[in-house]
């Protein structure tokens, strides 16, 4: 979920919005907003399930009725978890008593027993979600704080610390109250949080693209902290009270890189910027982490990024010489892995947000391995729980479904590979050139995708598509398959091209579109690919073929070639994915899906 405060002297609702607009790519399952109007002293909430765009068309309906003069409010656009989403559902929840608002990211834990009691208590609840056991804890601790003689933003926050100390899980809580007009109070477990102190106005967001625009000055909150800003004030305390303070980080992305810049969504900017972002990646300073001694490495990853972990893996086993395994992170800790002091744990994610990775990482840190973050968001939690931690400088992702972040997760897992097997007397002629050549291979080879979008046309018909590849092509053929899903809404699979035979091949019928990744001429794999290639054109299938430039072989097995700049067989999939993210972005399009927010999706998910 997304989430945005605002407390200062500006019209609280257009901040809020513009928030809600840059973080509607956390979720988009509905959208709300709280406003408290500081001289009448009331609290007006509007929401709607959807997309952003049908708030705007509700609070359209509404712009007369006090939310354009509110100095305060908060704004959420939400990806479910519990309870459908619905507009009930949709977030702030309002306590029963209307005295606090109410927006929340993550899951509280301990909600079925906190609801009964509250039942119990008579409280009747009007939604499905956990969250609105906490509107309603709050509303408790408030009158409580008043008891003790408490008023003001004072009151709220300590309402929050007492709601805070009796939450279990992750959370990230934002409430306003109109009796405490001009504050907004956060508390923050496990979930992102991100303070923005601007001249006499302060803001608070899931992450800094929220308010990037108004100040590039933030605070970085840390575990179980509530924070309290009011126009002037930013004050920061422990769930139980003590003054704290958080981490100061000035955010140093463009505005503009976050924003369209003329193409037609998001997905076709972010492809367009990857041979920047390559290059910017391979000028990454190496974090100081002591490579000696490692005698084991693992990979915990998600979604794409678990994909670049898997193409990590072949890289760093064949340079370093040293034994890798990659697994998807949540399912890391459940088989109670084997780490010591010498396992290297690599922790891949654009967000630092992802909840499955970081559980992962805290397990092998309690275990006594070394962290490594590769992270694209600066002073995120994943990067700052870990030992070290190597930027990718892919610039603001938006669109949901990963490409620069992808390519540049590679660059950098490929510089680690580098840097272990330099720390073991080895080394990989000729890699460094080869990455310094791909950032020009890149233009090259989007300067000639029309072709690629031509073909995107002929699959968004298809009933399914399948994706083959062998070695590192594997991953890319997974990769391939997962945009296509994403994006497209199509089953698409991807298979290592030699276990074809064992089952799946069963799948191809007349005119089954196969894409297929294609290793160097060169390389000992290659005829076993084109093997595999013929193996599914005799059953009809129809071939794409990615395939080195100036390869020959494979053109009498192909409906349609791709061609690829060559480059050493590890690094080929910082090439052959490219045309995988314009097929899936274009076929996609071709059939009318919202490219840049598909269905059921949110690019950080922070539960797990
Ligand atoms: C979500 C996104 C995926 C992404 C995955 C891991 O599921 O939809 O596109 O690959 O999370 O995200 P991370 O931020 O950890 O790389």
């Amino acid at each position: 979920c997304g989430i945005v405060g605002y407390a200062g002297g500006r019209p609280a609702l257009d901040i809020v919005m513009d928030g809600l607009r840059r973080l509607e790519y956390r979720g988009y399952d509905s959208a709300g907003v709280a406003v408290v109007d500081a001289g009448a002293a009331t609290l007006l909430t509007e929401k709607a399930a959807g997309k952003l765009v049908n708030l705007e068309k509700a609070l359209a309906e509404r712009i007369d009725t006090g939310f354009d003069v509110g100095a305060t409010g908060i704004g959420h656009t939400r990806w479910a978890t519990h309870g459908g989403p619905t507009d009930r559902n949709a977030h702030p929840h309002v306590s029963a008593d209307g005295r606090v608002a109410v927006i929340h990211n993550g899951i509280i834990e301990n909600f079925a027993r906190l609801r009964a009691s509250l039942e119990a208590d008579g409280v009747a609840f009007t939604s499905d979600t956990d969250t609105e056991a906490a509107a309603h804890l709050l509303a408790g601790s408030l009158v409580a704080a008043h008891a003790d003689e408490l008023a003001g933003p004072a009151a709220l926050a300590e309402a929050m610390r007492r709601t805070a100390r009796q939450l279990e899980g992750a959370f990230t809580l934002l409430a306003v109250s109109p009796d405490a007009p001009g504050a907004v109070v956060a508390a923050r477990r496990n979930s992102p949080l991100v303070v923005g102190r601007g001249d006499g106005e302060n803001f608070l967001a899931s992450d800094v693209s929220a308010f990037m625009e108004h100040t590039r000055s933030a605070i970085e909150l840390g575990q179980d902290q509530v924070v309290l800003i009011t126009a002037d004030r930013i004050e920061i305390t422990g769930f139980d009270g003590t003054p704290s303070s958080g981490t100061d980080l000035v955010v140093d992305w463009d505005v503009a890189a976050a924003e369209k810049g003329g193409y037609d969504f998001y997905m076709l900017k972010e492809i367009a910027e990857q041979p920047q972002a390559v290059a910017a990646t391979l000028l990454t300073r190496m974090p100081d982490l002591d490579f000696s001694g490692v005698q084991k490495v693992i990979i915990v990853a998600c979604g794409t990024a678990y994909h670049a972990g898997m193409i990590a893996g072949y890289a760093i086993e064949q340079w370093a010489r040293i034994g890798c395994d990659v697994e998807l992170a949540s399912e890391f800790r459940y088989r109670d892995p084997l780490i010591d002091e010498g396992t290297l744990v690599i922790a891949i994610s654009q967000s630092g947000e992802t909840m499955d990775t970081l559980m992962a990482l805290r397990h092998a840190k309690a275990q006594g391995a070394r962290v490594l973050a590769i992270c694209n968001t600066n002073g995120s939690t994943i990067p700052r729980e870990s030992d070290a931690v190597l930027y990718t400088h892919g610039g603001p992702e938006i669109a949901v479904a990963s490409t620069k972040a992808f390519l540049t997760q590679l660059v950098a897992c490929y510089l680690v590979g580098l840097r272990l097997a330099a720390a073991r007397g080895l080394s990989a002629p000729g890699v460094q050139e080869a990455l310094r050549a791909v950032p020009d291979q890149l233009r090259t080879l989007l300067e000639s995708s029309g072709a690629i979008r031509e073909l995107a046309y002929d699959l968004a018909t298809a009933r399914q598509v399948l994706f083959l590849g062998r070695h590192v092509g594997y991953p890319v053929a997974l990769e391939g398959a997962l945009k296509l899903k994403e994006l497209a809404y199509m089953h698409a699979e991807g298979f290592a091209a030699g276990e074809l035979k064992h089952g799946p091949i069963a799948l191809i019928d007349e005119g089954t579109p196969v894409i297929c990744v294609v290793p160097a001429p060169t390389d000992a794999l290659h005829d076993k690919m084109v093997s595999n290639i013929q193996e599914v054109r005799a059953r009809g299938a129809r071939t794409i073929v990615i395939a080195e430039q100036g390869d020959e072989a494979v053109a009498p097995f192909a409906d349609a070639v791709i061609p690829v700049p060559a480059t050493p067989a590890l690094l080929a999939p910082l090439l052959t994915t490219v045309p995988m993210q314009i097929l899936a972005c274009e076929t996609a399009a071709a059939r009318g899906h919202d490219v840049d927010q598909p269905r059921n999706l949110a690019k950080s998910v922070t539960v797990e």
